[in-house]
């Protein structure tokens, strides 16, 4: 009896953990802890706002212009609550016993009250923004309970690459919104690339009057069908530069330039040509890449890829970059400084007699050495100003130079091996579901895209600490990212169409602890309401495929098809024909039951048609019943 009473008491936490796992309220990403209180409060206008320290004034703004959208009315702001008068409370008394960017929310019938400071006061009300249901009859209602949060890693970033394509200042603000919205707290921007130098350098004038412009972009897929022979052009100025800085920075997002170095350089070579090892040499084009304008002397490349003329490490090159990094470091206060270092070709490095007698002057043993020599001496100028680098894994190669932070991108590898040399690393592999240019689907609707496939319950599944890692080399996995390279994203829509759902996986598995993943609940309960307020923003995203079907092969003879929209409102119309299906088709209403002859096959073809009218791609399910297995397109 007493040992029976022993286990259950031994179980009942254990069971009392299970049921919350799947409470919280509809937040992403999964707050640490989430404790339902009984009751509600009720937010109206006669609801007073209290913040009374300045750092909390910022957020409690945020607050109140969000109450106006959803709500209709604001809240006057006072200094203390009166009587029975119900009050929504910003502080920071108590939080510094909170963790690093740590958050409190007690939700009662009288009183919500966010404690924290700085990030964690702003994170602490985009959560309770979220808790935020539309308003009915002039209030909002939300639900009573304690919430306890805090980041698992203090890394959560996000990459837009804007030499590709470049986007708006309007539309980077979007960006950074979404993340902050999210609690992704660093900005990764990839400035400078082959196609184009995107940031103003005013000591160098010609990295924008010449490298931010190029003469035509393939059309479709690489190696493309056609040059759309029009002009690409475009740079941020650097007011344009500081506005963004301080715009992130006021949503606690650090803004890390990257300037490309050695590869990655062609837009710079085209500007400034003695940055080659051979300036006298016309920029590769291969005879059957479409090209527009003159393919004489250097430019800026037209088409996608790795390229061989990068830059020569001589005094000039140096004294250049050094330059550059002068101006890019007075724009960004960023600690980090991110110097590239991937995809860098050793192809003119090993031609060139002016690198090879520098090998050998240094007494090193290969271009791999070199570009270990390149990133040190970079590294060593980054660190005397007080900054520190990051680098994609290629930095490894040759030896890590000593203070730099790791991107792992080629998978894991790179981090591991970063890790165990007791260096920082940010995780981001392309076969993580990270590299948010892939497509996210198998259909053939999905766009012109670089290839890969990362769903976003790929993006979800991932977990950036490598199991191989002792506890200690652990530690060293600051975070993780996800990229978003533009080369198939020419307009700001599409760059929603691709981050959107992911950026939600993302921010859960760089925020919320492992134990509270749980992607039942995050793909059926909470990403449909994160979608429903994307279809109402005029936000793009991707539309998730009908809840209940696979892109499969079900085997059997009878089939009950069981659906829920992705989105609420949504409609879901299917065919069994072959046909595509579209509003003329069926509408879902119930399970769909149908048996399938013997030997035969039937295709089930679903598409989504949200509240908005986006379009989820065309979905195929096969019930085989013993027919030979092709797909159908
Ligand atoms: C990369 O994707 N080349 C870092």
């Amino acid at each position: 009896m007493k040992k029976l009473f022993f286990i259950v008491l031994l179980a009942f936490p254990y069971v009392e953990s299970l049921a919350q796992r799947d409470i919280n309220m509809g937040i992403i990403p999964a707050p640490v802890s989430v404790k339902k209180q009984s009751g509600t409060f009720k937010l109206d206008k006669t609801v007073v706002l209290i913040s009374n320290d300045k750092t909390s004034a910022q957020s409690a703004d945020l607050l109140n212009a969000f109450v106006v959208t959803k709500g209709g009315f604001s809240l006057r702001e006072v200094k203390t609550a009166t009587g029975d008068q119900r009050s929504i409370v910003l502080t920071s008394a108590g939080a510094d016993q909170l963790p690093a960017e740590g958050y409190k929310i007690d939700i009662s019938p009288k009183r919500i009250t966010i404690t924290g400071k700085d990030a964690g006061l702003f994170y602490g009300v985009q959560s309770v923004m979220q808790l935020m249901p539309d308003q009915k009859n002039n209030e909002i209602l939300i639900d009573a309970a304690e919430i306890n949060d805090f980041p698992r890693f203090k890394y959560r970033g996000l990459h837009l690459d804007v030499g590709r394509h470049m986007f708006p200042v309007s539309f980077i603000k979007k960006y950074i919104d979404l993340m902050a919205q999210y609690k992704l707290n660093n900005f990764h921007w990839h400035l400078t690339e082959d196609q184009g130098w995107r940031i103003e350098i005013k000591k160098y004038p010609k990295l924008t009057t010449v490298g931010s412009s190029r003469n035509g972009t393939i059309i479709g897929h690489h190696p493309g069908v056609n040059t759309d022979g029009e002009v690409y052009k475009g740079f941020y100025t650097q007011d344009e530069v500081k506005d963004v800085v301080a715009y992130a920075a006021a949503r606690f997002i650090n803004v890390i330039p990257e300037i490309e170095l050695p590869g990655h350089s062609s837009a710079a070579i085209a500007a400034y040509p003695e940055l080659s090892c051979f300036p006298e040499r016309d920029t590769f084009v291969a005879e059957n890449t479409p090209w527009s304008g003159s393919r004489k002397g250097k430019q800026v490349q037209q088409t996608w890829g790795v390229f061989d003329d990068v830059f020569v490490p001589t005094d000039n090159t140096f004294k250049f970059l050094e330059n550059v990094l002068d101006e890019v470091m007075a724009l960004f206060p960023s600690k980090y400084i991110h110097i590239g270092g991937d995809e860098s070709p050793k192809e003119y490095w090993k031609e060139s007699e002016f690198c090879q007698k520098l090998i050998k002057k240094l007494g090193l043993k290969d271009e791999h050495e070199l570009q270990s020599y390149f990133i040190q001496r970079i590294e060593k100028y980054i660190n005397s100003k007080g900054r520190s680098i990051i680098g994609w894994d290629e930095i490894l190669e040759g030896g890590l130079a000593p203070n730099a932070t790791v991107m792992s991108w080629r998978g894991e590898d790179g981090g591991i091996a970063a890790a165990q040399q007791k260096h920082d690393v940010i995780m981001t592999p392309n076969a993580g579901g990270l590299y948010f240019d892939h497509k996210q689907s198998e259909s053939a609707d999905e766009p012109t895209n670089i290839g890969g496939l990362a769903p976003y319950a790929k993006s979800y599944a991932y977990d950036p600490v490598p199991a191989v890692l002792t506890a200690d080399e652990k530690k060293y996995v600051i975070g993780v990212q996800a990229n978003v390279w533009t080369e198939y994203m020419r307009t700001p829509e599409k760059v929603e169409y691709f981050i959107l759902p992911r950026l939600f996986s993302l921010s859960e598995i760089a925020w919320s602890p492992v134990e509270r993943k749980n992607f039942k609940n995050f793909s059926e309960e909470r990403l449909p309401r994160h979608l429903a307020k994307l279809d109402q923003d005029g936000t793009n995203y991707w539309v998730p495929t009908p809840l209940g079907q696979d892109e499969s092969v079900m085997k059997g003879e009878t089939f009950t098809l069981t659906l829920k929209e992705p989105v609420p409102g949504a409609k879901i119309y299917y065919t069994f024909d072959l046909t595509r299906p579209s509003e003329t088709a069926t509408l879902y209403t119930k399970p769909v039951k149908i048996t399938v002859p013997k030997g035969q096959k039937q295709v089930f073809k679903t598409v989504v048609i949200t509240p908005s009218g986006r379009r989820s791609v065309v979905t195929e399910t096969i019930l085989n019943n013993g027919a030979p297995e092709v797909k159908s397109k």
